[in-house]
């Protein structure tokens, strides 16, 4: 990711210091996991049936937002079908040999997650199609006219892929899972509920004020919830008495520079932009990325949902158009045309 996306102290990006705070709090069965209803409902139907079966489960694909929970889904699912979890990513598979290993390696039921999985380059992906349709790979031996292709079995896997784009995933790559599930933003009621439990996990203290003020700022997204949470819980210490109140959440992330809404800097230039410059469009989201100097993936992938989601960007056929509240959100006056 680009440099002013690693800077935001709202990017959903995982970040190094999240790592260790999110293992920690990562809930590990499904009746834990706050949020996703929908999802969840259907997995653990998917999980005791395949379970009642002694099969593998169907593979399975995560899409939405980044930091909404997609790991930990995976992580859950091994748990729950009582099997081992082996994580990877799009990008850190470089030859079809690495993926041939890593699924070798493999016992039966068990969980591989291959995290940005529209990342994976084709000769990768083209290993996965049998791979994931018949539980074997061919494997070619030899060069030239000795070359013979020799077909190995695998165990009966899962394999979990995780995208923030479910358009960029080919369509046989795509064919081949059997659950599909898009992951949403969190309601603030369930970003509340999460960030109490965090609170309990880092054992800070956080009235319920403190908790619905650090949620209507987390952009909808849990990893964000948690970091913020770590952030207000140093302003807390230091500058008030240790609780987290709304007060103090609200003192903090005005510093942080995050809105009542969870916007940042950069949300707020986007609006900005599409108000002063293009007088509240519509507008395509290439002139935007011009404007600003972004790239046109990020912006899409990373900013507009969240916008778009609050009703702040409205997409039209025509292009995005900001609306009323986004005018008002930022204390602009809508012009006449
Ligand atoms: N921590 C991060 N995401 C969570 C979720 N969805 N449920 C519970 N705890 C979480």
């Amino acid at each position: 990711m680009d440099t002013i996306m690693a800077k935001r102290v709202i990017t959903t990006d995982l970040i190094e210091e999240d790592k260790t705070v999110e293992n920690h709090l990562r809930p590990q069965l499904l009746d834990d996991y706050i949020g996703q209803s929908k999802v969840k409902n259907n997995l653990k139907v998917y999980i005791e049936a395949a379970k009642q079966r002694e099969e593998s489960l169907d593979h399975v694909l995560f899409f939405g937002p980044p930091g909404l929970g997609k790991t930990t889904l995976a992580g859950i699912i091994a748990n729950e079908m009582g099997t081992n979890i082996k994580i990877t990513s799009g990008p850190a598979i470089e030859k079809p040999g690495e993926m041939a290993a890593i699924l070798n390696n493999l016992q039966p039921g068990d969980v591989l997650f291959v995290d940005e999985i529209h990342r994976l380059n084709r000769q990768v992906e083209e290993l996965l199609y049998p791979a994931m349709e018949d539980y074997a790979i061919d494997i070619v031996i030899g060069k030239g006219a000795t070359a013979k292709s020799i077909r190995l079995d695998l165990p009966k896997f899962t394999l979990v892929g995780a995208t923030t784009r479910a358009g960029m995933l080919t369509p046989p790559l795509r064919d081949r899972f059997g659950v599909v599930s898009h992951l949403e933003f969190y309601s603030v009621d369930e970003l509340k509920k999460i960030i109490i439990r965090s609170a309990k996990v880092f054992s800070v203290e956080i009235d319920n004020k403190g908790a619905e003020e650090l949620a209507r700022r987390s952009r909808g997204t849990p990893r964000l919830a948690n970091r913020l949470l770590k952030r207000v819980r140093d302003f807390a210490q230091v500058k008030y008495d240790g609780k987290i109140t709304a007060e103090v959440a609200a003192f903090a992330l005005d510093l942080l520079e995050v809105d009542r809404l969870g916007l940042d800097q950069i949300d707020r230039e986007i609006l900005a932009v599409m108000i002063e410059r293009f007088n509240g469009g519509p507008v395509g989201i290439e002139a935007i990325a011009t404007t600003i100097g972004e790239d046109v993936g990020t912006i899409e992938e990373v900013y507009e949902p969240y916008l778009v989601q609050n009703g702040l960007i409205l997409r039209t056929p025509r292009g995005r158009v900001a609306s009323d509240m986004a005018y008002s959100h930022l204390g602009l006056e809508m012009r006449e045309i």
